[in-house]
């Protein structure tokens, strides 16, 4: 699936890309006073989310009914509803109601960091429209990485119609997706879907270290109807795959952690400047990859 030529030649590109890019670096480190640091309070607030996305990697037999340790223990009022996955040809995911945030969580296990970066550089996977009976009156320019959305259509109505039943239950009024890794991939696109299937009540998600999904048409939809905050960390490379040059782009709505730990919202699509992380990590080779699993202020990922 993936070879050391692959890797050579997606090399290549990216280095090709960052001899292009420089006047719209030079651009943004002008105006890097203008990217706002986020409070101690701002970033505490994010905790439970973190939390909830790294639970994610816990059994289903054991998130079904909240008995997966610590990371259950995080979030200690949480009412499971379903959880499902296998943990290899499925990533293992939940959903539930969070009384003390008061909305409906969905979550999606994510990949170690090799797995993932193989995963989003994959020459078989293609950018192409999603599936117009998931997805549909999507604009035929909105396209997505296929190997992300066969992950994301292998538990769509399933997860669609336990958030369904869990707004019910709770008379909820916000849904909230969170994943990490390719779970953070899943959970966008879960943002973009659920939606489209469900009315009256608001969505959002939280991701950590997620790949980029798709094309500047995705990125614009999500931009212009969703509500989508994803947050890097320091030199994780995950986040510039697929590279730019693919013709992938990221959403708005990057929050990065510097490497002083200080969060940073990086404002509009792929913000060039060094304090986000298109301009601290201009190619895989200046990543690292023991950042992909955090620590995102005190949590690292994993069960
Ligand atoms: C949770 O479910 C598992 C698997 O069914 C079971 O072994 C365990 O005893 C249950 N734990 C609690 C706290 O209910
Ligand atoms: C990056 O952030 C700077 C500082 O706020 C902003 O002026 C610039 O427009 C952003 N770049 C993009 C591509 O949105």
């Amino acid at each position: 699936m993936f070879s050391k030529g692959s890797i050579l030649s997606v090399t290549v590109c990216a280095l090709a890309y960052v001899h292009a890019a420089p006047a719209s670096l030079d651009t943004s480190l002008l105006k890097r006073q203008s990217i706002t640091a986020l409070s101690t309070a701002q970033i505490t607030a994010f905790r439970p989310f973190t939390s909830f996305a790294s639970t994610a990697y816990c059994s289903p037999s054991t998130t079904i009914n909240w008995s997966c340790g610590s990371n259950c223990a995080a979030n200690p009022d949480f009412i499971p509803t379903a959880s499902g996955g296998d943990g290899s040809s499925v990533q293992f995911w939940y959903v539930g109601f969070s009384p003390s945030q008061n909305t409906v969580i969905v979550a999606h296990q994510g990949t170690d960091t090799a797995e993932i970066e193989a995963d989003a550089t994959d020459i078989d996977a293609v950018l192409e429209n999603l599936d117009s009976t998931l997805f549909p009156g999507l604009s035929s320019s909105i396209e997505a990485h296929s190997g992300f959305a066969n992950e994301q259509a292998k538990t769509a109505t399933t997860i669609l119609s336990a958030v369904q039943s869990t707004i019910k239950a709770h008379s909820a009024t916000t849904v909230t997706l969170v994943g990490h890794s390719l779970g953070a991939a899943i959970a966008l696109l879960d943002l973009v879907y659920l939606p489209l299937h469900i009315s009256g009540v608001s969505f959002k998600a939280i991701t950590y270290g997620m790949p980029r999904v798709g094309n500047q048409a995705f990125a614009n939809f999500v931009d212009a109807n969703r509500v989508l905050t994803h947050i890097n960390n320091k030199e994780d490379i995950v986040p510039i795959v697929p590279g730019l040059f693919l013709g992938y782009h990221h959403p708005s709505g990057e929050v990065h952690i510097m490497d002083n730990n200080q969060w940073v919202s990086c404002p509009g699509q792929d913000n060039a400047s060094t304090e986000c992380i298109v301009g601290d990590v201009p190619n895989i080779f200046d990543g690292d990859t023991s950042d992909h699993d955090g620590p995102y202020d005190t949590i690292t990922m994993g069960c």
